[in-house]
């Protein structure tokens, strides 16, 4: 027998609120493009985004009205628009609908959902809806895409993407103004923390569950690892330093000729890098971002130290020793917001590390979330009692040791897709995501 409940009219218009806001936010960001620069691929990497914006739709479609519908026997998505089907660097071939035309399918299909939103009953006993999950789930996605489609963006070819709107982020307040010391690093003193979460409202199944780890005691950096330090690995030659490199590292940086991250130049006898539209000298005290896990890795090599496992960043980010309990967020409960963190994607770039005085942790780590994800030393892998929830291709199918987990959320990351516990993976060799990282040290 199913419990049959109505949704509370309060949680039905939040959740149409979010929908639509989440909604307006895609839209703004395509806003300056032309549907020549909307259909192109810009990179092999990355798809055009009009693919994204027909995969947004249509990943709503499925979930929100078919997979509601039951009985639980998820459908696939539709062939043009299933990444399964088809890999990124293909789908520039694809014969995609014109952009009126996806307009036009985003809207009918949004106006499905809010239909299938005001009718139907709650059935409680579904999973999907539990604590609204599906609905969040779609949420996510959206925000996820955004942060793809920024990715692109700052790929694309021909002139640069202007925003409609920006925000400048808080560039003054903690360490922003102060040179950053590579000796201010912190211990965390050990012991049995916990890792993971056991919320089904929100959380992906990659995060749950929660449970207990032991970790011995270690140091973190303070801060993410700034411009000013990366560019000391190159001054030093880093980039030509066989020592400092993993086999792997080593061979990737022979075969793409690597000399400084992504989007870096030297001109005028300075390193200069541009985020979207605006090109400039590198700003020192900015958290080092576009580099990959191999980058990442050399450099903690050449400065004594190493990355760390994603476990010991959760630990730093979230773990109150004090009290022994955990915080979702670095700075406890409140819900993320651009005024706490450089996160939501419109100030269009990194901020001084340091600058925003709330974005502390329990430990007394800076800016553990937003700005830049921060690579970790862990591959991608289940939890304990891992179930795939409600897909498998949503985790489960890149478990493995090809991929590093990324933590934290980045500037481009929109605060609906941040929290401690939440996991990103990608290659060792991706770095046109808005990635840095921060040092670990043994005691
Ligand atoms: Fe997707």
């Amino acid at each position: 027998m199913t419990t049959m409940a109505v949704l509370p009219g309060a949680n039905r218009e939040a959740l149409a609120r979010q929908l639509q806001e989440a909604r307006v936010r895609t839209l703004l960001l395509i806003e300056p493009l032309t549907e020549e620069e909307l259909r192109a691929q810009h990179d092999p990497l990355m798809s055009p985004i009009i693919w994204d914006l027909g995969h947004i739709a249509h990943f709503e479609e499925l979930w929100l009205t078919r997979n509601l519908d039951g009985p639980i026997e998820f459908v696939e998505m539709p062939g043009l628009f299933n990444p399964f089907e088809h890999p990124r660097s293909e789908r520039g071939r694809l014969r995609l609908p014109n952009v009126r035309e996806c307009l036009e399918v985003m809207d009918q299909i949004r106006r499905r959902v809010m239909e299938r939103l005001e009718s139907a009953d709650w059935d409680a006993s579904n999973p999907l809806l539990q604590g609204g999950y599906v609905y969040n789930m779609v949420l996510q996605h959206e925000y996820q895409h955004n942060e793809t489609m920024l990715q692109t963006l700052q790929l694309k070819q021909g002139r640069h993407y202007t925003p409609v709107q920006r925000f400048e982020p808080v560039t003054r307040g903690g360490a922003g103004v102060a040179p950053v010391s590579p000796e201010d690093i912190i211990r965390f003193a050990g012991g049995e923390v916990e890792v993971g979460t056991s919320d089904r409202s929100a959380a992906y199944d990659n995060e749950r569950s929660r449970h207990t780890v032991y970790l011995p005691p270690f140091w973190i950096d303070r801060y993410p690892v700034t411009n000013a330090d990366y560019a000391g690995f190159i001054a030093a030659g880093g980039y030509t330093t066989r020592k400092y490199w993993s086999d792997a590292g080593w061979a990737w940086v022979a075969e793409t000729g690597a000399q400084a991250p992504m989007y870096w130049d030297w001109r005028d006898g300075g390193w200069h890098t541009r985020s979207m539209d605006r090109s400039a000298p590198v700003e020192p005290s900015h958290p080092v971002c576009h580099v990959c896990y191999h980058e990442a890795e050399a450099f903690a090599r050449f400065a004594g130290k190493r990355l760390p496992t994603e476990f010991e960043w959760e630990a730093a980010a979230s773990w109150d020793a004090s009290t022994h309990t955990k915080v979702t967020y670095p700075w406890g409960e409140q819900l993320p917001s651009r005024t706490i963190a450089n996160i939501d994607q419109l100030s269009f770039g990194t901020a001084p590390v340091g600058s925003y005085e709330q974005n502390v942790s329990p430990l007394g780590c800076y800016g553990m979330i937003g700005d830049v994800w921060e690579w970790t030393s862990s591959d991608f892998r289940p939890y304990p009692g891992f179930q795939s929830f409600p897909y498998a291709e949503y985790s489960e199918a890149f478990f493995g040791a090809e991929y590093k987990v990324l933590r934290g959320g980045s500037w481009a990351t929109r605060p609906g897709a941040v929290r401690n516990t939440f996991r990103n993976w990608d290659y060792p060799v991706r770095r046109q995501i808005f990635s840095g990282f921060r040092c670990a040290l043994d005691d």
